[in-house]
């Protein structure tokens, strides 16, 4: 197989779970050495081992901007590069209606997916700017490109995660640093297996919903691709791509849905109404 980042070097939040850990694992067979930060530090420290010597973890939450500097300079004092920056960490946070939500979920919420955003984008810019390379990408989702698809604080946040990205890639090209981020619709893990079956544990029992669920009949959304986009977006590949939110939802937020009724099977054209000659 072909080693597309070779000698690179990664950092990921939300690394020891779903979408952040198979984007860790893709990358290391790729090459890159990564290095993972997470509040789950039990887990994060087994899969770390499991990675071997091209894997290194911390605890890093990321509403707190010291520990994602921390995590970054790790990266720096670990190996003086960092090519890479995938700003992942997620929660589904404040559900329910508008006028009952608590401030304070709203806030915890938008601290996580907005603000821990931008503390990485911040950190890693700085580095990757003086090296005049790099690859930034973030985590929106499907619910950040579309009303209806989310949680209010949660759609309010991976909106703003597209913007910040829009802004800050205007800023970067100058130096050659590319800047995209990722709106994946329902893909299988934990978070997801929460938010549908109510069990995090639950990601085997809740595939046939994700799989019902999705545009391609039987096709799930599975971790894998979204590592693909990332990896992807992290090599030269994708040196043209910059400021861009990468759909990964089967077609969702571009109008595809399961079923399809109006594609079923052939109708006479429409014309005039009454006549459905040619
Ligand atoms: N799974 C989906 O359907 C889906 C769809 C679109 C976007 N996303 C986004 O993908 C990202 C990853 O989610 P996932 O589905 O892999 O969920 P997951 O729960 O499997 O992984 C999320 C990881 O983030 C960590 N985390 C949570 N709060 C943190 C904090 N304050 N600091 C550091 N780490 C923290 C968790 O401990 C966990 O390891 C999230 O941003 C989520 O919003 C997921």
């Amino acid at each position: 197989m072909e080693r597309r980042l070779e000698g690179q070097v990664a950092v990921i939040t939300g690394g020891a779970s779903g979408i952040g850990a198979a984007t860790a694992q893709k990358l290391v067979a790729h090459g890159a050495k990564v290095v993972l930060g997470d509040i789950q530090e039990d887990r994060l420290a087994g899969f770390v081992k499991e990675l071997g010597d091209s894997a290194v973890g911390r605890r890093c939450d990321v509403t707190r901007e010291e520990e994602v500097k921390g995590l970054v300079e790790a990266a720096m004092d670990s190996h003086g590069r960092i090519d890479v920056m995938f700003n992942n960490a997620g929660i589904v946070g404040a559900i329910g209606p508008l006028d009952t939500t608590p401030t304070e979920e709203w806030k915890f919420t938008l601290d996580i997916l907005l603000n821990g955003v931008f503390y990485g984008m911040k950190h890693a810019s700085g580095h990757m700017k003086r090296a005049r390379r790099g690859s930034i990408v973030s985590m929106s989702s499907t619910a950040g490109v579309m009303g209806g698809l989310g949680p209010h604080a949660y759609a309010a946040a991976k909106h703003g995660v597209v913007g910040l990205t829009k802004n800050l890639a205007a800023e970067m090209c100058a130096f050659g640093v590319r800047v995209n981020c990722l709106a994946p619709g329902l893909i299988a893990t934990p978070l997801a297996a929460a938010a549908t079956v109510g069990d995090p544990d639950g990601v085997e029992q809740a595939l046939p919903v994700f799989a019902e669920q999705s545009p391609i009949p039987g096709r799930a959304g599975m971790p894998e691709d979204v590592a693909n986009a990332v990896l992807w977006l992290a090599s030269e590949e994708s040196g043209y791509v910059n400021g861009q939110t990468i759909a990964i939802d089967a077609g969702l937020t571009t109008g595809s849905k399961p079923g399809a009724p109006n594609f079923a099977e052939y109708q006479p054209i429409m014309r005039e109404a009454g006549n459905s000659g040619l």
